[in-house]
């Protein structure tokens, strides 16, 4: 198939570059000049691992190409997906405006017959918008699907090739057959290919979000019991994580979620039940828990070392949201990093693929660097943990506590065992444990 990707961020290049593997013609399309041409020379402008090998790979068999001429992609194909950023609004809703221009400019360039896919996440009534859009440009006919995207960055490539499942909301049977022929290849080790009303396609993908958001934020509030119980969020999650009616994942008690989801779809769907007057009081406690957990490992700082921090410096090791990638929205290193220069304190941060994202996103020069782990460690009151990257799991303690000022480390990832900490000799604190002095 003929297919354009509008968007060529962290979803619409893997998205892009899985189609192409298995077999289509891909355009990717981005009004991001230097991204198009970085990628027509071979910089891969995210991290994510598998994605730079798999790029290379079609554009060299020239089954995957790059553009920022999004009409002339759009016209030369028989499928089209948005899938460009709805970043939150002042009121928490997401912005429609990057997926309403594409959906202008697909109006203005199709074909009979298109199918716009909407991949990007987007509130419920989405699609209308998007039909009513390019009805406002052309008489031809269309087809407007929603497939919302369930990747997680860090095992995306992975996550597109082998999906737990594919959602695909239509307004009728008719293209049906076009979204089977496009996923027949990845849903091939029998994981469904569910089709529903597009309504309900919008909204299952924020219902999954809030659902796992919900998941770490009451993890978290069990967390905050642990230690004033005296209990140890780490066991008390392995028991409850047993029961095959809860599973185990989404349950680590941390520093708070963050990332491009879970933060603004959580505050989109609050907004979307807002305006219809449904009573979401669960999702907005959630919101309101995560709000608060990020600020938990500067509150412990500060318990520590005083709320005047001037003259003090720290070492976080990991500044991305999670492992294995260098996206940086929303991650609560970051509000920590802000939050320990407003008491006036010195940071200096080393992470394995997101310091250039950190330092172009939001740090500018207002924090220093470390070359490696060990060496952002020099002269800092304190090592604060903010993301669980492997290279962190098994550090060397001995290294860590002789260029700390003194042997002392905030753990907002629950990495470490703290009774092995104390032997050490180390002050530990970590979440929803017992905190070793
Ligand atoms: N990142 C994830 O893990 C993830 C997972 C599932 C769903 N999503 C959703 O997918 C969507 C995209 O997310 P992302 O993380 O890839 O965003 P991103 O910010 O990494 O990429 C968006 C891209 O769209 C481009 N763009 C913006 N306006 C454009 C326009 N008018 N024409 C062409 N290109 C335009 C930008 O230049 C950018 O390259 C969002 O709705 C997000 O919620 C993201």
């Amino acid at each position: 198939m003929d297919i354009a990707v509008v968007g060529t961020g962290y979803v619409g290049l893997v998205v892009g570059a899985c189609l192409a593997e298995t077999g289509n013609h891909v355009v990717g399309a981005d009004i991001d000049e230097s991204k198009i041409q970085g990628l027509r020379e071979g910089q891969i402008p995210i991290y994510e691992p598998g994605l730079d090998l798999l790029i290379s790979r079609n554009v060299a068999e020239k089954r995957l190409r790059f553009t920022t001429d999004i009409g002339a992609a759009v016209l030369e194909s028989e499928v089209i997906f948005i899938a460009v950023g709805t970043p939150p609004d002042e009121d928490g809703s997401a912005d429609l405006q990057h997926v309403l221009d594409v959906a202008r400019v697909i109006g203005q360039s199709m074909t009979e017959g298109a199918v716009v896919i909407t991949k990007s996440t987007v509130p419920v009534g989405t699609a209308q918008r998007v039909r009513d859009e390019i009805e406002k440009q052309t008489d031809r006919t269309f087809h407007v699907c929603s497939n919302p995207e369930f990747l997680k960055e860090g095992a995306a490539v992975d996550d597109f090739m082998r999906p737990d499942r594919v959602v695909c909301g239509i307004e009728d049977d008719q293209v049906r057959p076009v979204l089977e022929e496009l996923y027949e290849p990845f849903v091939r080790t029998g994981n469904p290919l569910i089709f529903m009303d597009i309504a309900s396609a919008e909204l299952t993908k924020y219902a999954a979000n809030a659902m796992l958001a919900t998941r770490i934020s009451f993890m978290n509030q069990i967390a905050e019991l642990c230690e004033a119980t005296g209990a140890d969020v780490t066991v008390v999650r392995q028991g409850v994580g047993s029961d095959p009616r809860i599973g185990q994942s989404f349950l680590f008690a941390g520093a708070g979620y963050g990332g491009s989801c879970f933060p603004k779809d959580v505050r989109a769907l609050i907004k979307t039940a807002d305006d219809l007057a449904v009573d979401l009081s669960i999702l907005k406690n959630v919101h309101e828990m995560n709000e608060r957990q990020k600020g938990l490992l500067t509150a412990k700082v500060m318990a520590r070392f005083g709320t005047d921090l001037s003259g003090r410096q720290f070492t976080i090791w990991g500044l991305s949201f999670k492992p294995e990638t260098d996206d940086v929205r929303e991650a609560p290193a970051l509000t920590v990093i802000e939050e320990l220069l407003e008491a006036g304190a010195s940071v200096v941060a080393h992470d394995p693929q997101a310091m250039e994202t950190a330092r172009s996103f939001q740090l500018g020069d207002r924090i220093a660097f470390g070359e490696d782990a060990y060496s952002a460690c020099e002269g800092s009151d304190a090592l604060i943990v903010a993301t669980e990257w492997l290279q962190y799991r098994r550090p060397d303690w001995d290294i860590v506590r002789d260029a700390l000022r003194a042997p002392i480390v905030f753990d907002g990832r629950n990495l470490f065992k703290p009774s092995r900490m104390r032997a050490m000799g180390f002050a530990y604190y970590s979440i929803g444990r017992e905190q070793v002095e």
